[in-house]
C-alpha cells in the first residue's frame, strides 16, 4: 500500500465488519472481566503490550491510533503519550540512566532543552549541544547513550544530515532518536534513514486543527518498543480516548492537508524571499537555504512552517508589522488548518550561535487559505512596518 492508502486505511479494525466507518470512543477507566482467571492473566506473555486492560493503560482508541502510526513510520511499534513534550521526556528518560551522556541538537525544541538541562541533569544523566551542522563522530564519549536529532531544527529550521549522523553513533553503539514532527512520517522516515526511535508531536499535523495535544513514539525494535511502553505506564503517561479519536480522524486528511500546506507555503515563502525588508527566510525546501541540498536528497516534501528574520533593528516596528496581520494570529504552535505568526525573542537559548543579530526571529505557519490572501495580508504588514521604521 501506498501512504495515501495507509492514511485511510490503517487503524480501522477488520475490513467487511458490520458497523461504524470509525472505530467509537471506548472511554474507560475500568475494564471488566468474566471471570478471576482472565482478570490474573490480564498482563502474561504478550497480553502486557496488546491487551486493553485499564483506562490509564490505554484504550482501543489510543491501540488503533498506535498502530496506524507504527506501519505509517515502518516501525515495531508506537507509543502513544499524553503531548509531544512528553513523547520526547518519556523516550530520553526511558533509554537513559544515572552517568550517562547525550548529544543533543543545539536547535532541539526549547521544552526538550529544559528538560534535559533540569530533569536529566538531576538524575546524572550529562547533556552536550552540537551545533546542527557538526560532524558529531569526535563528540560521542564512551558514555554517550544516544543522540537526539530534529531537523530541520525549531525555530531555525537548519537540517542535519540523519544518515550521516546514524552510521557514526552505531558505528559506535548508541541510539538515536529523532524529533520528526517536521517531516511527519509522510514527508520523512526516520527509521528508514537508521533513526532508532522517531517521535512525533501528533498536536501539530497529524491532529491537524488546533484543538488537541498528542504525542507518539515509534521504535525501530521490539526491546527498545517494550523500555519505552513500559516506561511511559510506570509514569502513567497515557492520551484520553477523544483525542486518540480526533487525532486518528486527521490522520486520515494528513496527505492533502501537507500537500495543499506544502504549496501554499512555497509561494509565501518565495514571496518574502524576495522581499526587500526580509533578511532570511529560513526554510529548507528555498535553494538558498543552507541545508537545501540534504533536504532534497533525504525529503519527499516540506512542511509548511518556516522561520524570517527582518532587516530592521526596529522591534516596534516588527510588533507594528505583526500586530494588525489579519490572517496570521499570533500563537505558538502550528501544524492546523490555520495560519499563525510566532514572534521569539534573540538571544535564543543557544551554546552555540546565538541569533542575536536580529531582535525578534518570526516564525510563520501557513495555512489552507489562499497564499494570495495570505500575502496581501503581509504585504499590508510590511507597509506599517515600513511606515515605522
Ligand atoms: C518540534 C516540536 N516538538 C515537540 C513539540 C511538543 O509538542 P506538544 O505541544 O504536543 O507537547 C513541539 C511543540 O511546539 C514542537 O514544535
Amino acid at each position: 500500500m501506498k501512504n495515501d492508502t495507509k492514511l485511510i486505511h490503517l487503524g480501522r479494525g477488520e475490513p467487511g465488519q458490520e458497523g461504524t466507518v470509525n472505530l467509537p470512543i471506548h472511554r474507560a477507566s475500568t475494564i471488566v472481566y468474566s471471570n478471576v482467571a482472565s482478570y490474573l492473566s490480564r498482563f502474561d506473555g504478550e497480553r502486557r503490550y496488546r491487551a486493553i486492560t485499564y483506562g490509564a493503560n490505554g484504550t482501543h482508541n489510543a491501540r488503533a491510533l498506535a498502530d496506524a502510526v507504527s506501519e505509517l513510520e515502518g516501525g515495531y511499534g508506537t507509543v502513544v503519550t499524553g503531548t509531544g513534550l512528553s513523547a520526547i521526556t518519556m523516550t530520553l528518560a526511558a533509554l537513559t540512566r544515572s552517568g550517562d551522556h547525550i548529544l543533543v541538537t543545539d536547535s532541539v525544541y526549547g521544552p526538550t532543552r529544559k528538560f534535559c538541562d533540569t530533569v536529566l541533569t538531576r538524575y546524572r544523566v550529562e547533556t552536550t549541544y552540537y551545533p546542527p551542522a557538526a560532524d558529531i563522530s569526535g563528540l560521542l564519549r564512551p558514555n554517550t547513550k544516544l543522540v537526539f536529532t530534529e531537523a530541520p531544527g525549531s525555530l531555525t529550521f537548519e537540517m542535519q544530515d540523519i544518515p550521516a549522523i546514524t552510521e557514526s553513533v552505531h558505528a559506535h553503539g548508541a541510539l538515536v532518536v529523532m524529533d520528526n514532527t517536521w517531516g511527519t512520517p509522510l514527508f520523512f522516515k526516520p527509521i528508514e534513514h537508521g533513526v532508532d526511535v522517531s517521535i512525533q508531536a501528533g498536536t501539530k499535523y497529524i491532529a491537524g486543527h488546533s484543538d488537541l495535544v498528542i504525542g507518539m513514539i515509534t521504535a525501530d525494535d521490539e526491546a527498545i518498543y517494550r523500555q519505552l511502553f513500559d516506561a511511559t505506564r510506570s509514569f502513567g503517561d497515557v492520551a484520553g480516548p477523544d483525542d486518540c479519536y480526533l487525532a486518528l480522524r486527521g490522520f486520515r486528511t494528513l496527505g492533502v492537508r501537507l500537500r495543499q500546506q506544502q504549496e501554499n507555503a512555497l509561494i509565501v515563502a518565495q514571496w518574502l524571499h524576495d522581499r526587500d525588508e526580509v533578511e532570511q527566510v529560513l526554510y529548507p525546501p528555498l535553494p538558498s537555504d543552507p541545508g537545501h541540498a540534504i533536504w532534497q536528497r533525504d525529503f519527499a516534501g516540506a512542511a509548511s512552517v518556516f522561520g524570517v528574520t527582518l532587516k530592521t533593528a526596529d522591534s516596534s516596528a516588527i510588533e507594528a508589522m505583526v500586530n494588525h496581520l489579519g490572517l496570521f494570529q499570533i500563537g505558538s504552535s502550528w501544524g492546523g488548518y490555520e495560519s499563525l505568526v510566532a514572534v521569539n525573542k534573540t538571544p535564543l537559548e543557544r551554546a552555540h550561535v546565538h541569533w542575536d543579530h536580529v531582535p525578534l526571529l518570526l516564525r510563520l505557519h501557513v495555512g489552507l487559505e489562499d497564499p494570495g490572501d495570505l500575502i496581501a495580508d503581509l504585504e499590508a504588514g510590511f507597509e506599517r512596518l515600513n511606515g515605522k521604521s
